[in-house]
């Protein structure tokens, strides 16, 4: 089983967005998918038409008092499954402080053999939630809009990661990018000398990605040949070898 999560100090970069599509891919690759909703606005809830409710709630599952099967929810597609989040989900953080940072990665165990993948779409803090979360997956992947000011928190992101000695790789992608902008061109041009690990699917800015919201579906189900689509399908067929799934 591997886990990616889907991870940046900043809001509003697309994680969500990837999160589900990237699941929905590897699901379609017939690979068994786990998607945990980590954030309480639960946008990754809504978007696989999922209640946002935690049954027996939070509480319960992070003390392993109720099981996983019982809260985890299957979706529209085949082999895709969903960990829902709820306002309630505020409270993971709280709960996880009093349990170490490898609580995470413990209470999967029960469903490790169930998944080949887990993806993680994470809220954008820097919290006991995300120290479990670095020490738990395989790497962060981070949404990278291409702007200066992303370029400092991915910055701020690895000097933290150092900083606690946390060997999770980082690796960047461009997403919500425009060619026309100046800007976006040049550090997508250069983002690979600083950060070798970045992937070199590029996600375009693209309404068919802010349709999600409408379908309440991945890319896949309602725009399969749409020029978004096809770059998380490129971005997924990179991710699938660097972590070597078979
Ligand atoms: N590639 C894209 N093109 C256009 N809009 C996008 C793209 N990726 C995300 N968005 C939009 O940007 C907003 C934030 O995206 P989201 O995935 O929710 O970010 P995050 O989870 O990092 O907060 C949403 O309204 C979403 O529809
Ligand atoms: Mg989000």
């Amino acid at each position: 089983m591997r886990m990616l999560s889907l991870y940046s100090i900043k809001g509003g970069v697309g994680k969500t967005a990837s999160a589900v599509n990237l699941a929905a891919e590897a699901a379609n690759h017939g690979l068994r998918v786990l998607l945990w909703d980590l954030d309480p606005q639960a946008a990754t809830t809504f978007y696989l038409k999922i209640k946002p409710r935690i049954r027996g709630g939070v509480n319960k599952l992070v003390k392993g008092k109720s099981s996983f099967d019982k809260v985890i929810r299957s979706t529209a597609m085949p082999n895709l499954d969903v960990l829902p989040a709820s306002l309630e989900s505020r409270s993971l953080d709280q709960l996880l402080e009093k349990r170490g940072t490898s609580h995470l990665r413990q209470m999967l165990h029960e469903v490790r053999n169930d998944y080949d993948l887990i993806v993680l779409d994470c809220p954008p803090t820097l919290s006991h939630l995300s120290e479990n979360m670095f020490t738990s997956a395989d790497a962060l992947l981070v949404p990278l809009v291409p702007t200066t000011l992303s370029l400092r928190t991915l910055d701020q992101l690895q000097s933290f990661l150092d900083d606690e000695d946390l060997a999770c790789p980082v690796w960047p992608f461009v997403t919500l990018a425009d060619r026309r902008r100046t800007m976006h061109r040049d550090i997508m041009d250069t983002l690979g000398a600083q950060w070798p690990l970045r992937m070199s699917t590029v996600i375009p800015a693209a309404s068919a990605v802010e349709r999600m919201g409408v379908e309440r579906a991945p890319l896949c189900s309602f725009a399969p040949h749409s020029p978004a689509n096809r770059a998380y399908q490129a971005l997924w067929k990179e991710l699938h070898q660097r972590l070597g799934i078979a």
